[in-house]
Parts: C-alpha cells; sequence; structure tokens
C-alpha cells in the first residue's frame, strides 16, 4: 500500500505548533491582502499572486504538520499546478463561469468527502456532539455545492440541461420538504451518533437538494448562482476545518464564504432585483417576446459613417458587452481609441456591472488590450455624461442598453439600472442582427431615430471603422 510510504518522517521539516499557528497567521493575513487587492482592475493581478502564496503557505505547512514527505508534496504540487496552468490558458474567456462553477463544485465535493472519510476514521471522536454537528453541516453543504456547481455548469455550457429554468410541479414545497427531512435526519444523527450510516442519506438528500435548487433558475441567473456557491463552498470548507481542528482552513473558508456573500448581493443590486427573487423566480421562465424585430424600420450604415461621426464628435462613449468578449474585439477598441484620441476625441468606456456573462469581465478584458483604467466608467460615472455626448458605440451590448429595463413591467430585464444611451446624441449599435441579448428580449433603442445600427462582427466592424479613419 502506498499510504505507509508517503507518510515517511519528515525529520527535517518537522514543524512546532508556534511555527505552524504562525504560518496559518500568515497565510489569513496574506488572504485578506489579496481580497483588498482583487477589488480593483489596477491590483488585481498582485491580489491574484498574494493570494496564490498564502494558500501555497497554507497548504504546504498542513501537509508537513501531517508528517507528509516534501517529496509527496512538490509531486501534488506539480500535478496540481500543471492542470490548473493547463484549464487557464486553455478555457474561453466566455466560459469563465463555467470554469468557477467546476472550482467551487469540487471544493464542495473535497470537503464532503474529507469528512466522510474523517468520520470513519479508527479513533473518530464520532460520539462527541460538536465533531458530528460539523460533520454533519459540511456534508449538508459540500454536497449542495457540488451537485448544485455541476447543474450550473450544465446549463452555461448547454449541455445535458437546458438553459432555461425547469420548473417541476410543486418545486418549492418539494425543495423545502427535502431540506426538512435532511435536517430531520442530521438532528437524528446529533442524538445517537452511534447510527453512523445516517450520514450515508444525510449526503444523497444533500446532493438531490443541490440539484432541485438550482435547476428552476434560468441561465441569466446562473452567475448569481454561482457566486452563492462560491459562498456555500467557503462555509463547507470552513466547517471541514471545524471537523479537522485546522485554523488555516476555517479562516479561508470563512474568507470565501463572506465574499462570495459579497459578490452575490452587489450583482443582485446590479441588477434590481432581490435573491429571493433570482433564486425562487424563476425569470426567463416565460416565452421571450420576439419576433416584432424584421418588422420595423432600423438605419444601417457603414463602416465608413460610422467612422466620420466618430471623428467629428468632442466626446464619445463606448459601451461594450458579451459580443465584445464574443468578437474579442477588445484590441481593434483600443486601436480605435487612440486613433480618436489623436483625433481630438474624448473617449470613455462606460462599463455595466453585469455587461458580459461574469463580473468584471469587460474591465478584464479592456485592461488586457491595455485600455487605460482612467478611461473606464462605472455607471454612476458614466450615465449623468451621456446628455453631453455626441456618439456612443455600443459594441455586442444589449440587455444593459435596454430601455425597457426602466417601465416594462413585464420584461425580465425590469428595474435593472442600464446604461443610459439613448440620451446622448446619436447612437451607433454594432452587432450581428436584431436579435435578442441574454434575457431574451427585444430592444427598442435599435428602432430609434437616433440609432444607426452598424451590422457585423464586432472585431471586424470596429476594424473597418479603424481602416475607415486612417
Ligand atoms: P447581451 O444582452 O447578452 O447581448 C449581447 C449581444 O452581443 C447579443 O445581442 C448579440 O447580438 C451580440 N453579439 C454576440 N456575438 C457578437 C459578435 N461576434 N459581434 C457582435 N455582436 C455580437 O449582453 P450584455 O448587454 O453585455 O448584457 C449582459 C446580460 O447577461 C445581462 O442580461 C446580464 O444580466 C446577463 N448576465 C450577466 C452576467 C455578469 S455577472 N456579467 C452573467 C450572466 C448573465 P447578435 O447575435 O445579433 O450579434
Amino acid at each position: 500500500m502506498a499510504a505507509p510510504a508517503m507518510m515517511m518522517p519528515a525529520a527535517a521539516f518537522q514543524l512546532g505548533a508556534g511555527t505552524i499557528k504562525f504560518s496559518y497567521l500568515a497565510a489569513a493575513v496574506l488572504f485578506i491582502f489579496a481580497l483588498k487587492a482583487m477589488a480593483s482592475p489596477r491590483t488585481a493581478r498582485r491580489g491574484n499572486l498574494t493570494g496564490a502564496v498564502g494558500m501555497l503557505i497554507a497548504i504546504v505547512v498542513t501537509l508537513l504538520s501531517g508528517g507528509l514527505h516534501w517529496r509527496w508534496i512538490i509531486i501534488g504540487l506539480l500535478i496540481g499546478s500543471s492542470i490548473g496552468a493547463l484549464l487557464a490558458l486553455t478555457v474561453r474567456m466566455t466560459a469563465m463561469p463555467q470554469m468557477v462553477a467546476m472550482f467551487n463544485g469540487f471544493g464542495g465535493l473535497a470537503s464532503a468527502t474529507v469528512v466522510i472519510v474523517e468520520f470513519w476514521k479508527p479513533g473518530a471522536p464520532s460520539t462527541d456532539l460538536y465533531f458530528v454537528v460539523t460533520v454533519a453541516v459540511s456534508t449538508l453543504i459540500g454536497w449542495i455545492t457540488f451537485t448544485g456547481s455541476l447543474v450550473a455548469f450544465a446549463k452555461l455550457q448547454g449541455v445535458v440541461i437546458p438553459s432555461r429554468p425547469i420548473v417541476l410541479p410543486l418545486q418549492k414545497a418539494a425543495n423545502f420538504g427535502l431540506l426538512a427531512v435532511t435536517i430531520g435526519l442530521m438532528v437524528l444523527l446529533g442524538c445517537s451518533p452511534s447510527h453512523r450510516e445516517l450520514l450515508v442519506p444525510i449526503a444523497v438528500l444533500s446532493a438531490g437538494l443541490g440539484v432541485m435548487f438550482v435547476i428552476p433558475i434560468g441561465g441569466a441567473d446562473m452567475p448569481v448562482v454561482i457566486s452563492l456557491l462560491n459562498s456555500y463552498s467557503g462555509l463547507a470548507a470552513a466547517a471541514t476545518g471545524f471537523v479537522l481542528g485546522n485554523i488555516g482552513l476555517i479562516i479561508a473558508g470563512a474568507l470565501v464564504g463572506a465574499s462570495g456573500i459579497v459578490l452575490t448581493r452587489l450583482m443582485c443590486t446590479a441588477m434590481n432585483r432581490s435573491l429571493v427573487n433570482v433564486l425562487f423566480g424563476a425569470v426567463g421562465a416565460r416565452a421571450a417576446r420576439t419576433g416584432e424585430a424584421e418588422e420595423r424600420r432600423v438605419t444601417s450604415w457603414t463602416p465608413e459613417d460610422v467612422a466620420m461621426v466618430l471623428e467629428s464628435a468632442s466626446l464619445a462613449v463606448v459601451v461594450p458587452g458579451y459580443g465584445m468578449a464574443v468578437a474579442q474585439a477588445q484590441h481593434a477598441i483600443k486601436e480605435l481609441d487612440d486613433l480618436l484620441a489623436e483625433r481630438g476625441v474624448t473617449v470613455k468606456f462606460g462599463i455595466h456591472p453585469v455587461a458580459g456573462r461574469m463580473p468584471g469581465h469587460m474591465n478584464v478584458l479592456l485592461a488586457e488590450a491595455d485600455v487605460p483604467y482612467e478611461q473606464l466608467c462605472d455607471i454612476d460615472e458614466i450615465n449623468p455624461e451621456f446628455e453631453h455626448c455626441d456618439a456612443v458605440l455600443v459594441i455586442g451590448a444589449n440587455d444593459v442598453v435596454n430601455p425597457a429595463a426602466r417601465y416594462d413591467k413585464g420584461s425580465p430585464i425590469y428595474g435593472m439600472p442600464i446604461l443610459d444611451v439613448d440620451k446622448a446624441r446619436s447612437v451607433i449599435v454594432c452587432k450581428r442582427t436584431l436579435g435578442p441579448g441574454f434575457a431574451g428580449v427585444d430592444n427598442e433603442l435599435f428602432y430609434s431615430d437616433k440609432t444607426a445600427m452598424l451590422f457585423g462582427d464586432a472585431k471586424a466592424m470596429v476594424t473597418a471603422v479603424v481602416r475607415a479613419l486612417k
């Protein structure tokens, strides 16, 4: 068996209790600095690195203090880092939410499986109430996170499960019933801890709860769910930290749990939706209202027309959306920005908090193309500017500029704060068709007298405008 060989005495690396505690403290401080730095695109890379160093310290110290030989630690690090690097290098930006969903899911699964092993380990304090409760809580949250994340992944990827909300008859009652039975079994386990086998139905029911919880939620709301599941994965890790008595895991789990909740709240606020509405509203279940598009008249411009209008503007605002990410148009947009600046045009970027498919999606892409942070304005900053703006270039954005969000109570995006591009003197919308965005609703902006459509792929069209300007 490999296990005894892995637990070789690591005499040279024997860590004292003080060293272990100090290392966990250092890791916790690094995590907090990392979170702080990740709050701004300017310092996000540094934050990521800081967090990774903290995690490396925590993992290595935990494994060394468990008596694992450094050789195995290095092998594990090499395997894990290679898989991580491969995923990071190959994943498309537009598939990032799916990747985060899988990270969360495996985090939950890891927490849940570790506690199962701890619970059945010979000599485990399985009659200790504190131990049993923390094991049961970690099992509950860990399995919900795992299966919920798998469903979120499948919905976003469009495999196996359709992305629309699937609402079963008596869904809410069934969910509450399932939750009540699971909690009942947890209480039973707490009262009679010798019945260790009760953990199996708790795990199975929790896995079912994860599926039932996410399946009625539509694909458009999935990023909020992923953020919430991220928080759950942190809570599961913290509960496992209590089971193992590992302070590092408790701190890291609590930070992930708290930051996931903060992000969930920020996203709900940006869409003017309550978390209850996101989780139980089944938004997107009804048929989207499309189809009028072809019958109404729109103005269509050529790249040369667009170049002329932009060149003569004194303030131009670029509003990027999901289509910019799909087309990878950010570098062409940066070139356009430079050319307009050379011609004395002030260019700003209006960034909606939920533009694209993940928080900060537009910021990341524009930063990759070296667009200066000073030009990026959030919704509160840019909205008062539209009235004085000569031209707005909407590139692959749709829902975030849809005026129906202001007044159409029947619209799934009703109440979502939008970028007030319709207040500018002229609006140019670059997209391939008159088709809807994520929310599946028509956009009256396209038919406004002020609006001109620039039909085509965002990268090809912006490149053509650049060519015309040159
Ligand atoms: P959307 O409303 O999804 O619209 C994107 C538009 O891009 C589409 O109408 C599409 O029109 C166009 N497009 C796609 N590929 C293109 C290409 N190659 N070139 C040019 N245009 C292209 O995007 P948005 O305005 O960014 O709004 C985001 C939506 O996603 C909101 O409803 C938001 O609630 C939701 N959401 C946000 C997040 C986060 S956290 N950011 C996560 C998930 C969902 P054509 O097909 O006609 O080209």
